[in-house]
């Protein structure tokens, strides 16, 4: 069967990752979560209080921010290294999310970023979940999803996944952060949030993810289906 490339783009603790993931595992294809990426340079920016709104400084910052994905064969998962430090659970922390939309609204960052991206899918059998891979970074993908739930529906899951680590953690808060990141995301001027004329709306608010699975495989055999020669 021949590789595509599928794109996952939408809001929020909608299911990206959680869907891009089970079809990577499914497909033998690889999966890329780009907001790692976009969350990685954010903690790097905190940890060592980089004034992203300084043109020169986030330049300086980006030469040192060295980005890896690394397969855990005990957790079956790739994480996020930054300059060889395994940073997956960091990134996830409330610090990071509370600061990676004002980061990944920056020029240079989402240069940087694309760019990586892009090389990535250099041999298609890719999987990639954000906000703007079939409108950016791969404008040309064989099959891209858009995604969207309900909000007190993604409220609700993202807050069970954080209470998980962290039981100070209110619903208030989550679904503030959700909000605000959605807002910032899809009105930034570089590559806000947008739906691919091309790509396939997915409203999973009620959908397991078993069934949302099925749907799914039956468009990428669609797709690739389309694309064979
Ligand atoms: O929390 P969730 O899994 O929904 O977000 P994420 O995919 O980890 O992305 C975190 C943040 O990175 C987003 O809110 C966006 O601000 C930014 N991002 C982006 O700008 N472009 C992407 N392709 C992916 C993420
Ligand atoms: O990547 P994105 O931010 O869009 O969402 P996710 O990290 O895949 O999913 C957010 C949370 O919702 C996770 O805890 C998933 O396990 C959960 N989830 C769910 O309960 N039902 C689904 N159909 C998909 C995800």
């Amino acid at each position: 069967m021949k590789k595509i490339i599928i794109t996952i783009d939408g809001y929020s603790s909608c299911g990206k990752s959680t869907l891009a993931k089970q079809l990577a595992k499914k497909l033998d294809y690889v999966y890329i979560d780009s907001g790692a990426m976009y969350r990685a340079i954010t903690l790097y920016f905190l940890q060592n209080r980089v004034d992203w709104a300084s043109q020169p400084a986030v330049v300086a910052a980006l030469a040192d921010i060295h980005l890896e994905f690394e397969y855990n064969p005990v957790s079956g998962a790739s994480e996020m290294h930054l300059n060889g430090e395994n940073v997956e659970h960091m990134i996830r922390e409330m610090l990071v999310a509370e600061k990676v939309s004002e980061v990944a609204a920056v020029k240079e960052v989402r240069e940087f970023a694309v760019a990586q991206q892009k090389k990535m899918g250099a041999r298609k059998g890719i999987v990639m979940d954000g906000r703007d891979i079939g409108t950016v970074v791969f404008p040309h993908a064989e099959l891209k999803i858009f995604m969207t739930a309900d909000i007190a529906i993604r409220v609700e899951r993202r807050f069970r996944e954080l209470y998980e680590k962290n039981k100070n953690i209110t619903i208030e808060e989550v679904k503030e952060n959700l909000e605000l990141r959605d807002y910032i995301d899809a009105n930034r001027e570089i590559s806000p949030l947008r739906k691919a004329e091309d790509a396939i709306i997915l409203d999973n608010s009620q959908l397991s993810r078993e069934d949302q699975m099925d749907l799914v495989m039956q468009w990428v055999e669609d797709a690739t289906l389309a694309h064979t020669p």
